[in-house]
């Protein structure tokens, strides 16, 4: 079986390497970076830690408009999947570049896999929400890592194609944590005591697009009675600099983190305050509540389990969060067990015989 994997942002160096490790075990695959991501430590980092191959071809779209940086991906995508022609066109996520992707793909009539599947925060303002759609709607195989995933889909009438599969970002933190803990360093250089501090990570247009909202969530954090360790995704320093907003005493900037360094980092937080996606789980999975500063979650199953609350972006709401943060009894098993990445192989290896 020939697949090509189309990646291009920080999340998706993390799926890729936990799938490609067990696709490149019996098949072959064609790595495709179209540069969305770019900075040595938001794409190469991942590389080099999680013992990703390096791209066979890298588009180098970097940063742009949405239009323009989606436009420029698709027709650098086209000529690329139509020199190769594989089985699979495989696909992560909601980026701009899985768009791109599974739009390039889907005219030149080859089949999309598309991983992470049927997730919904039912928010029309989120590029990503747009992206999730459209690619659903434009895959073949849709690889889901829950029943509710499965009911998104469902009632929007897709009903082929779909497997439960779990998810591949558990087989990416299981593979990590070990190696987390001997090769890390992170807490001693941040200057951390374990359980003694808040990891904070805020980066999505809504909250950053609208300077105030970013102020708000900071001067929560800055009521933290520990230290809350920001590492700074680039489009939230612009606004910090455009803006010389002056940050709170208890907050200790870094720059982005690879990926041993995050897992480490969480691991020993107290508690996860981010607007992030693959966060929330990742907090879930090692058993640190989670604080997400927006108004929906795709990932509710976290939320139901008590070990996420959804508090949106008012300064006094997070700060209470914050102080009232526990860890519930249970942590059920709600995206499947670990074997996602074997799966998803499994799944694309049937339907391509
Ligand atoms: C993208 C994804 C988002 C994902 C996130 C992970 C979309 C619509 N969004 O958001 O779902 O959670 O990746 O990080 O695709 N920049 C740099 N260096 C880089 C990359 C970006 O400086 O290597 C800056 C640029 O100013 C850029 C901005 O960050 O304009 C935003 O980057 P972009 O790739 O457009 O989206 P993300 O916010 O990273």
């Amino acid at each position: 079986m020939r697949v090509v994997t189309i990646v291009g942002a920080r999340p998706q160096f993390v799926k890729a390497a936990a799938l490609s490790r067990v696709l490149r075990r019996a098949h072959t695959e064609v790595l495709v970076h179209t540069g969305q991501h770019y900075d040595h430590a938001m794409s190469q980092v991942f590389f080099d830690e999680l013992g990703i191959e390096p791209p066979e071809i890298n588009l180098g779209v970097g940063s742009g408009r949405h239009g323009e940086q989606t436009g420029a991906m698709l027709a650098g995508l086209e000529r690329v999947l139509d020199e190769q022609r594989p089985d699979w066109v495989l696909v992560y996520g909601d980026t701009n570049s899985t768009l791109a992707a599974g739009l390039a793909a889907s005219k030149l009539g080859l089949p999309v896999a598309h991983v992470e599947a049927g997730l919904r925060s039912f928010n029309r303002a989120m590029p990503e929400e747009i992206n999730r759609v459209l690619v659903d709607h434009l895959s073949t195989m849709l690889l889901c890592p829950s029943q509710t995933a499965v009911e998104n889909l469902a009632a929007e009438g897709i009903r082929q194609g779909i497997h439960v599969v779990g998810d591949v970002m558990l087989d990416a933190l299981l593979h990590a944590r070990d190696c987390a803990a001997v090769r890390s360093d992170v807490l001693p250089r941040l200057g951390v005591r374990a359980g003694a501090y808040v990891v904070a990570t805020v980066h999505r247009a809504e909250n950053t697009d609208e300077p105030a909202r970013l102020f708000d969530i900071l001067k929560a954090l800055g009521a933290s009675d520990v230290p809350v360790v920001f590492p700074v995704h680039p489009r939230t320093r612009q606004v910090l600099e455009r803006t010389s907003y002056a940050l709170p005493a208890s907050m200790r900037l870094s720059m982005p983190l690879g990926y041993l360094d995050m897992v480490a980092l969480v691991a020993s937080a107290r508690a996860v305050v981010t607007d992030s996606g693959g966060l929330q789980k990742e907090a879930y999975w090692l058993g640190v509540p989670c604080i997400t500063v927006r108004t929906e979650t795709e990932w509710v199953e976290t939320v139901h389990a008590g070990w996420n609350r959804v508090v949106g972006t008012d300064a006094g709401a997070i700060a209470s969060a914050l102080a009232a943060v526990e860890r519930p009894a249970a942590r059920p098993p709600l995206y499947g067990e670990p074997g996602a990445a074997e799966r998803c192989v499994r799944v694309l290896e049937a339907a391509a015989a």
